[in-house]
């Protein structure tokens, strides 16, 4: 297929497009090895601590049926908001929840850890304060969802792997992060106890469990991707006897984000390394560098910046410029300049029109330099970045079909079936961009085969982090009475 199919580009142009296109072409075979190599990950995460792709135990047991009740506070830290909730599972599938977002500044981002857990307990005080329950004896029960990788010695406790998403706050890898909230809870006398602690990927899969009674994966699509699926206590070598006993299942945080840091199977481009070499965290987390919203803008923008780049077609006169007759723009020479919902808005709409006055609005480029043709590529480059990530997302939901033994890598059936599998999905791309799940499908198809395909439900876990927490709470108050 040519790459502008509705443009008169010029052949040098179309060259560079077509060049483009091929190394962002993922063919169904290629699809499949990174499937393969991606379920071997998840069987070696499963072996052995300390692999990249972390497979960390969650101490969740079993998914709710949607008949838990009670009201439990939820606190969520995971990229530019922090929500602090207070939710009511009202039981029957039911759930109302009460909120309010609190912004996260780089300052706090990258500070040191404890101003981070003193303004999040601010947070809470306030909230608690406009809720007018302000707890005096008995302290309210509180699940955090914290959406980075830790790894979890029992429920309610885990120290901090690594930062992830823009964050690298001083004094956290390596701590219980449970621990220093309740600390600055405790500090600034706010009467709650954090009792349990929950990735945002477990928080969906507990949520569609809770809505719909069942659920095999909870994946996020957002700022940063991950997945939590549930599995079997014998598939889990590396989780000890003792705390294996009583229990068959355990929810797994797979951190799948990490897949592939030692690059043998991602079709990484040289825009993608670009973006990896100045990231805080050059590599690290390579799959979700490919996958996720905090980066796709910029790939898009390194790809811009090397057609603007580009010198003029050999020959022409006047000079033939690639892109924007050569020019740019402050913002564009940005790193993260080129926000990833700009990718959402000109899928929405792509006409030059609205194209050009994103770009001169958004990002500083003045009218005249923006041909038709200019504003077609700009969208061309957008989608092929975003298809990519789509495609490659359902690598990581068609190992985990594999790993759960619905299926076989090409389609043939697996050890277990289902006439449904419901995947619960959150995240602003999945939400926002428009075609994701299709392309996703599409990609799925190639991988497992139409039939099992068809087998997936894929549904939204909206306010998932929240729920989730209060239902880990639950669990955790549950635990707790029995003991005493
Ligand atoms: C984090 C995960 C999280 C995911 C989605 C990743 O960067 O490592 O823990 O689940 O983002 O928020």
């Amino acid at each position: 297929m040519p790459p502008l199919p509705n443009s008169n580009a010029p052949q040098p142009i179309r060259d560079v497009l077509d060049s483009i296109e091929q190394q962002f072409e993922l063919s169904d075979e290629k699809l499949r090895e990174i499937t393969a190599h991606f379920v071997k990950m998840y069987q070696l995460g499963l072996q052995h601590g300390h692999e990249p792709m972390a497979m960390i135990p969650t101490f969740v047991t079993a998914v709710p049926d949607g008949s838990e009740t009670g009201t439990f506070m939820a606190v969520d830290l995971g990229g530019t908001n922090f929500r602090v909730c207070e939710v009511t599972l009202e039981g029957n599938h039911k759930f109302s929840l009460k909120q309010k977002k609190f912004k996260v500044t780089e300052d706090l981002k990258t500070g040191p850890v404890t101003n981070l857990f003193d303004y999040m307990a601010t947070c809470v005080g306030e909230f608690l304060e406009e809720l007018g329950t302000v707890p005096e004896e008995e302290a309210l029960h509180m699940g955090l969802t914290f959406s980075f990788p830790v790894e979890q010695t029992a429920l309610g406790a885990g120290r901090l792997i690594t930062w992830t998403k823009g964050f690298s706050a001083t004094g956290a890898v390596g701590n219980d992060v449970v621990q220093l909230f309740q600390d600055s809870l405790d500090k600034k006398r706010i009467n709650t106890k954090c009792c349990a602690l929950v990735n945002d990927t477990v928080g969906t899969l507990l949520t569609r469990g809770y809505l719909t009674g069942s659920c095999f994966l909870g994946a996020i699509f957002g700022t940063g991707t991950n997945g939590a699926y549930v599995e079997d206590m014998a598939a889990i070598p590396k989780l000890k006897k003792k705390d294996a006993k009583h229990h068959d299942k355990m929810v797994i945080n797979t951190e799948w984000g990490a897949f592939d840091n030692a690059r043998h199977v991602l079709p990484l481009t040289r825009w993608d390394n670009a973006l990896d070499r100045i990231s805080i965290n050059p590599r690290y987390q390579a799959y979700e560098k490919l996958i996720s919203g905090m980066y796709l803008g910029e790939i898009a923008r390194n790809i811009l910046i090397y057609l603007i780049d580009l010198p003029p077609v050999p020959g022409s006169n006047p000079p033939q410029y690639y892109l924007f007759k050569g020019h740019s723009s402050k913002k564009m020479n940005t790193q993260y300049g080129f926000d990833s919902e700009l990718l959402s808005k000109i899928k929405e709409d792509s006409t030059p029109g609205a194209i050009r006055q994103l770009l001169v609005e958004e990002m500083g480029f003045v009218t005249y330099q923006i041909s038709d043709l200019d504003a077609e590529i700009v969208a061309w480059v957008c989608d092929k970045v975003a298809s990519r990530s789509a495609a490659l997302s359902a690598c990581a939901v068609a190992a985990t079909l594999i790993q759960c033994r619905y299926v076989q890598l090409g389609g043939e059936p697996g050890e277990k079936s289902a006439d449904t599998l419901e995947l619960g999905v959150d995240g602003s791309l999945v939400e926002f961009y428009p075609g994701f799940e299709q392309t996703m499908r599409k990609a799925l198809r190639a991988i497992i085969g139409d039939k099992m395909e068809k087998t997936v439900k894929v549904r939204m876990a909206k306010d998932g982090s929240g729920v989730g927490a209060a239902l880990c709470a639950l669990v955790a108050v549950k635990s707790e009475a029995k003991l005493s």
